[in-house]
């Protein structure tokens, strides 16, 4: 018989959005007339239409399919240079970061970027994760072997855990320790926290210091309003021989099911090997795409382009704009009902502290009963989320504004 990897064993039951569906399931089922009043500011997918700019130029390259003289079969396994151009002229070298093109790797997302650089690293890495966070990271750590069992609180054995604190306005300084891998995400899911100039130079200082990577997702850079704030590791100096950057279309140009995001691999990044050499991870990663992957279709990358051009940046900005009005009218509301509230000023989330000592899931449950909004508990993203739940701006302005009012209502 088959070996499973049993490392899939040791997840913890009942991931996060499975049970809040359930949760919610149960609800409407036993109060069918609160279900059709129910909004959602759960999980953080986009609502809105995609931008006319990248409609436009998909319909257009399914019609160059189409034809026998304008029809293509695989992409290039990193991605079409198209594209691969625009990413690196438009979002890096107009920024003043030195990225060439071909340091841009297309994938169908950076959620699943994310899991497969683990493909390309050892499996003895000390892994240092930051605490609440995207899930993702903590769980590819678990799937590839590179945990311990979970503990009761949640955690998994061989993580060094990150604490995001009110205290540290949930950006955390390096460790006291040495580690090898060390993921970040600014702006920040779930706490809509954003890292200063400052902050990630002492994170790329440390890097450079213990020869760690830093593994940086800015998938939620273009929410960043304040012009202090980095957009990219890039920005700061050196970062270049230390980080690898995770980047998506899904928030800025609502890809989420469109599916098109990409990976910044700097030729001056590199790793160890067993016996002591230093080798560049980018031939590893160009090696991983051509062996197991075939690239994005035509017509995606195509509409990912689009949203290069004026009229699809003004779309993408209008798009924004949109999210982070929600985003205000939100905090503001959550401020009126009396809430402890972060985030939600450079990033489309908005983190919440529970009132009265409540558990993130007992805060769930009173806001799915009695304003009938659907909330993320903060407990899901960690051991240190608990206490606060995350209200994500994706959503209608109808449904930010009748959240709005709901909240002020709140008991
Ligand atoms: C921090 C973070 N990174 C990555 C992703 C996934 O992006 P994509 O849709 O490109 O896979 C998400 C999605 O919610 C996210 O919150």
């Amino acid at each position: 018989m088959a070996l499973l990897n049993e490392n899939y064993l040791k997840l913890q039951a009942g991931y996060l959005f499975p049970e809040i569906a359930r949760r919610v399931t149960q609800f409407c089922e036993a109060n069918p007339d609160a279900a059709q009043r129910l909004i959602r500011c759960g999980i953080g997918d986009v609502t809105e239409p995609l931008p006319r700019a990248a409609v436009d130029a998909m319909h257009r390259a399914v019609e160059e399919l189409a034809h026998r003289d304008t029809f293509r079969g695989y992409p290039p396994y990193e991605g079409y240079d198209f594209l691969r151009e625009k990413i690196a002229q438009h979002d890096f070298r107009n920024r003043g970061m030195q990225i060439a093109d071909d340091e841009i790797f297309i994938s169908d997302g950076s959620k699943c970027d994310c899991g497969y650089i683990l493909d390309i690293l050892g499996d003895q890495n000390r892994v240092a994760i930051t605490d609440p966070v995207y899930p993702v990271y903590v769980d590819t750590n678990v799937m590839a072997g590179h945990t311990g069992a979970a503990t009761q609180d949640g955690r998994y054995e061989g993580i060094v855990y990150l604490p995001c604190t009110e205290q540290n306005k949930f950006v955390p300084e390096p460790p006291n320790e040495s580690v090898d891998l060390v993921y970040l995400c600014f702006p920040n899911n779930p706490t809509g926290a954003v890292a200063t100039r400052g902050q990630l130079s002492r994170w790329v200082e440390f890097a450079r210091e213990h020869h760690a990577l830093l593994l940086y997702d800015a998938a939620y850079e273009s929410y960043i309003r304040d012009p202090e704030i980095p957009h990219s590791i890039f920005e700061i100096p050196g970062a270049h021989e230390c980080a690898v950057e995770f980047r998506s279309f899904s928030k800025n140009g609502g890809f989420t099911g469109v599916r098109c995001g990409f990976t910044v691999m700097p030729k001056a990044v590199k790793g160890q090997t067993q016996d002591g050499r230093s080798l560049p991870l980018h031939p590893l990663w160009q090696r991983r795409w051509s062996t197991k992957a075939n690239s994005v279709s035509y017509p995606v990358q195509r509409g990912a382009e689009a949203l290069y051009t004026d009229d699809g940046k003004a779309q993408v900005r209008a798009l924004i704009d949109h999210y982070m009005g929600n985003a205000r009218i939100l905090r503001d509301a959550a401020v009126g009902a009396g809430l402890k509230v972060f985030g939600g000023a450079n990033a489309p989330y908005i983190w919440v502290k529970t009132p009265d000592g409540l558990t993130s899931w007992q805060m769930f449950d009173k806001m799915l009963h009695e304003l009938n909004v659907v909330i993320t508990p903060g407990s899901g993203f960690g051991a240190q989320g608990e206490g606060y739940f995350r209200i994500s701006a994706f959503n209608s302005r109808e449904n930010a504004e009748e959240v709005a009012r709901r909240l002020q209502t709140l008991g």
